[in-house]
C-alpha cells in the first residue's frame, strides 16, 4: 500500500515537473540600448517583471501606470537593482479614453521613438460599472484602451520599424464570445465570462492589426502568459488566493514574463504576426479566435465606439460635479462674469450664509449613464458645480459611498466617481435671510425651485417672451 502511494505521489512529481519545463524561458540575447518601450500596468505582477528584464537590457522604459506611489516605488526598484536610469514614469489611467488620449498626446509630444509596446494592462473583477465614457469598466481597461493607445502611437510605431505590439489575453479567451450589441453598457456583463470576452477581443485586436500592418514595418502578438501568481486575483476572497498560490502548477509572474518576453525580443518571429503566443511558440486559439469578419467588425466597431465617446463626452461642457444629496437644488457657477446681476433669489446655506443666484442654464450632460440628462441648473456663486437631490430625484438616482457611484436602479448601471475634498454645507433655497414665510417656503420644495424650464416637447421651435420685470411667482 505504501509503496502504491510512494509511485502515485512519484507519478505527479514527475508530471509536474514535466509540465513546469514546458513553460518555456525566453533565451534571447537581444540588447535594447537606443530602444525604447512602453509596458502599461509594470508597477507590479507579469508586467513588472517584463519591465525588470527589458531594464537588465538597456531599454528606455516608459512605465504607463495609473497609482504614481505604486509606480515610482516600482521604478526605484528597478532602477536599484539594474543601474538602469532611464526609466521613467508617466501617469494613465487606462479606463478612461480621454487619459489614454493625453497619455498618448506626451509621448508623441516627448519621445522620438517607440520600438515595442507592450498592452500588458487588465483586470479581471467583472462587475458591471460603468466608466466616465459610459463604457464597461473591464471592457474599457482590457480592451478599448490598448486598442486606442495602439492607434495612436502607430505612426511613431512605424517610424521607427521594425517594431512590435504585444497584447496581453489569456487562454481564458476560449470561452470568450463578442457580443457587439451590448458593448457599450452592462448588459455586456456576463459574470466571469466578460474578462473571457475582453481577451478573445485581444486576440482578435491583434490579427486585425497584423493584417492592417503587413509589410510596414510592426510586427504583432497576442500572448497567454499563464496562470500566474499575481494581483490579478485580488477581488477574490484570501481564503482561495491563499490556495491558488498553493497550486504547484501556478506560474510566478516572473515566469509568467518569458513568453511576453519572447515575443519582443525574438529575431526571426516576424512571419507569425498577428499569432497568438503561450510558453514561448505559437499556440491555437478558439475558432473565434481565428475568425476574421469577426476581428474586422470589432476593429470598426471599436473605432466607432471610440469616436461616439468622444463625441458625446463633449456634451458634459468639460463640467464635474459634486453630487451633493444635501444640496436642494443642483447648481453651476457664475463664473465672476461682471455683466451678470444678482437676482432676488438667495441660496441658504446651514452655516447660515445666503448665496447669491443669477438665473438658470439648462444644460444637456453625459455623465457615463446610457442617456443624457438634460436640467436647468441656478447659477450661483459656488467654488464648484453640484447635482443635487433635485436632479438625482427627477431621474431617480442614488448616491453610495462605498464604492463611490452613481446608479439607475431601473437600468441597473452605476458610474463611478472620483474622490474629492470639497466641503458644502447644506443648501435649500429661500427669498431672503429672516424672510417672514421663510418655514413655509421651505415646506413648499417645488415652488421655491428657483429656474425651472418645462419640457421641450416633441417640436423644435422655440417661443420667447421679453419681460422687464422679476418673474410674478417671486413676488410675494
Ligand atoms: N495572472 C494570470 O494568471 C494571468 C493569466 C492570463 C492573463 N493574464 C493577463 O496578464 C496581464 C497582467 O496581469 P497580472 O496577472 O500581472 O495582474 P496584476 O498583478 O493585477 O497587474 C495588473 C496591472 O494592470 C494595472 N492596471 C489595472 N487597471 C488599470 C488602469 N485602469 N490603468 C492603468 N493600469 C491599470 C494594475 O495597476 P494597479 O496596481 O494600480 O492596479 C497592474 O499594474 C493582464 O492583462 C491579465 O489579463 C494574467
Amino acid at each position: 500500500m505504501i509503496g502504491l502511494i510512494l509511485a502515485g505521489f512519484l507519478i505527479v512529481l514527475f508530471i509536474i515537473i514535466c509540465w513546469r519545463h514546458s513553460w518555456g524561458v525566453c533565451t534571447s540575447k537581444t540588447d535594447l540600448t537606443g530602444k525604447t518601450v512602453i509596458i502599461t500596468g509594470c508597477n507590479t505582477g507579469i508586467g513588472y517583471y517584463v519591465a525588470l528584464d527589458l531594464a537588465f537590457r538597456n531599454a528606455r522604459i516608459i512605465m504607463a501606470c495609473r497609482n504614481a506611489e505604486k509606480a515610482n516605488a516600482a521604478k526605484e526598484k528597478i532602477i536599484a537593482e539594474t543601474g538602469n536610469k532611464q526609466i521613467v514614469f508617466q501617469q494613465v489611467n487606462l479606463s478612461s479614453l480621454q487619459s489614454v488620449r493625453q497619455f498618448a498626446e506626451r509621448i508623441i509630444k516627448e519621445e522620438s521613438r517607440l520600438d515595442i509596446l507592450i498592452n500588458n494592462a487588465g483586470i479581471m473583477h467583472s462587475n458591471s460599472l460603468l466608466t466616465e465614457d459610459g463604457l464597461t469598466t473591464i471592457y474599457a481597461t482590457n480592451h478599448f484602451a490598448p486598442f486606442l493607445l495602439t492607434n495612436l502611437l502607430l505612426d511613431l510605431l512605424q517610424s521607427s520599424a521594425p517594431s512590435r505590439v504585444i497584447n496581453v489575453s489569456s487562454h481564458g479567451h476560449k470561452i470568450g464570445s463578442i457580443r457587439f450589441e451590448n458593448m457599450k453598457c452592462p448588459m455586456l456583463d456576463d459574470g466571469n465570462r466578460t474578462y473571457a470576452n475582453t481577451k478573445l477581443a485581444n486576440v482578435l485586436f491583434t490579427r486585425e492589426l497584423a493584417r492592417r500592418t503587413e509589410g510596414k514595418g510592426v510586427s504583432t502578438f497576442s500572448v497567454h502568459p499563464g496562470f500566474c501568481d499575481t494581483e490579478l486575483f485580488r477581488f477574490m476572497p484570501s481564503l482561495v488566493q491563499a490556495l491558488m498560490t498553493r497550486y504547484p502548477l501556478m506560474k510566478t509572474a516572473k515566469e509568467g514574463a518569458q513568453t511576453i518576453l519572447h515575443c519582443a525580443l525574438s529575431e526571426g518571429i516576424e512571419s507569425t504576426s498577428g499569432e497568438y503566443y503561450s510558453d514561448c511558440k505559437v499556440s491555437s486559439t478558439s475558432a473565434k479566435g481565428r475568425d476574421m469578419a469577426v476581428a474586422k467588425k470589432l476593429w470598426e466597431v471599436s473605432e466607432t465606439l471610440n469616436s461616439q465617446v468622444l463625441k458625446d463626452s463633449g456634451k458634459q461642457n468639460k463640467l464635474k460635479f459634486l453630487v451633493d444629496t444635501n444640496a436642494a437644488i443642483s447648481m453651476i457657477q457664475y463664473n465672476n462674469d461682471p455683466s451678470a446681476k444678482p437676482t432676488l433669489f438667495k441660496l441658504l446655506a446651514a452655516n447660515g450664509f445666503t448665496i447669491d443666484t443669477y438665473g438658470g442654464k439648462r444644460l444637456t450632460m453625459n455623465i457615463g449613464m446610457r442617456q443624457d440628462f438634460t436640467w436647468t441648473f441656478t447659477i450661483a456663486d459656488m467654488k464648484i458645480p453640484i447635482l443635487g437631490a433635485d436632479f438625482l430625484a427627477h431621474y431617480e438616482l442614488a448616491a453610495h459611498m462605498n464604492p463611490r457611484t452613481l446608479s439607475d436602479k431601473t437600468m441597473n448601471i452605476h458610474v463611478l466617481g472620483t474622490p474629492t475634498f470639497h466641503s458644502t454645507t447644506e443648501i435649500s433655497v429661500t427669498m431672503c435671510h429672516g424672510c417672514k414665510y421663510l418655514d413655509l417656503l421651505n415646506q413648499l420644495v417645488d415652488i421655491m425651485q428657483p429656474f425651472k424650464a418645462a419640457d421641450s416637447g416633441g417640436h423644435q421651435t422655440q417661443y420667447h417672451i421679453r419681460t422687464s420685470r422679476a418673474p410674478a411667482y417671486s413676488r410675494s
